[in-house]
């Protein structure tokens, strides 16, 4: 994640973006069309990292399909996925994997939720698919290959005033840290915007900058899983994704995105009010 970097030369020629794109995508909807199926179903729920952090059983299938057929396909592939995939690999390709983003949104039937796969080479994110299969929209991207959603290539809102935005967020599931966020949002970010929305999946808010349905969006405290596909989709679709302080992801790190033309007047506003007391 992060801005792009040179890397050591792909010298496998499965293990390009071109090569890697496709099945990325493939497996996206097929775990998409999985979900979708049993969204109706009874399904058992446990709580995670705090009682609002919630996993189902369909995350876990979901993440268990993308593995299978990931492994299938390059079984010495590495993997990170948020129900606990963990595999070094042995190629420089590594998948990050989130088999279902917004999971709340997926236990309330609430049709916004998506299955997102990040590729990584050498550290660098290098292809990404973000599928939503409530309303079959499938956004990808790949490194120097432009982003798309249903094929159509999307860039982000040319909006340039942060008095006009429409900014999408999203809160943690530790009750002190969403006492902060919400802090930060009422006080001093929803004050100088158009308006917030909070959709419940931060890939999704993401991929939404890419195509300029939202202008902009922060969120502290996500993980890589959330956002590696979606970030790189935002820098391939023309707009700019990284953190607020500029290094590495963190779980203490403030995730922004926008297009270029908002991007600095966003940024200083919400540096401004990540500091003020
Ligand atoms: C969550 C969603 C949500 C964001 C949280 C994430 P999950 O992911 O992306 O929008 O605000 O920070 O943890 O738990 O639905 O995979
Ligand atoms: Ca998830």
């Amino acid at each position: 994640m992060g801005p792009p970097r040179v890397g050591p030369p792909m010298s496998d020629p499965t293990a390009t973006p071109a090569a890697l794109l496709p099945l990325a995508r493939a497996i996206a909807r097929e775990a998409g069309a999985l979900i979708l199926d049993a969204i109706e179903g009874e399904r058992a729920v446990e709580a995670k990292t705090s009682p609002t952090d919630l996993v189902s059983e369909m995350d876990r299938a979901s993440e268990a399909l993308i593995v299978r057929r990931i492994l299938e396909a390059r079984p010495r592939d590495g993997i990170l996925g948020e129900e606990g995939a963990v595999r070094p690999g042995s190629t420089g390709v590594r998948w990050v994997i989130d088999p279902i983003d917004g999971t709340t949104n997926y236990l309330h039937r609430i049709p916004h939720f998506a299955v997102s796969i990040g590729v990584e080479l050498n550290d660098i994110t290098v292809a990404g698919v973000v599928f939503n299969p409530a309303v079959d929209e499938l956004v990808a991207g790949s490194l120097g290959g432009g982003a798309t959603l249903n094929g159509v290539p999307i860039r982000p809102s040319e909006e340039a005033r942060t008095g006009s935005a429409l900014v999408g967020t999203g809160f943690g599931y530790d009750a002190g840290v969403r006492e902060q966020q919400a802090a930060v949002v009422v006080q001093h970010v929803l004050p100088r915007v158009a308006d917030i929305r909070r959709s419940g999946s931060a890939a999704l808010d993401l991929c939404w900058v890419a195509c300029g349905r939202l202008d902009a969006y922060f969120e502290r405290g996500i993980q890589p899983w959330d956002i590696c596909a979606a970030d790189l989709i935002v820098r391939e679709a023309g707009g700019r994704s990284e953190t607020l302080e500029g290094g590495p992801l963190t779980l203490s790190t403030t995730w922004i995105a926008a297009g270029a033309a908002l991007f600095p007047a966003f940024r200083a506003l919400i540096e401004h009010a990540t500091r003020a007391p």
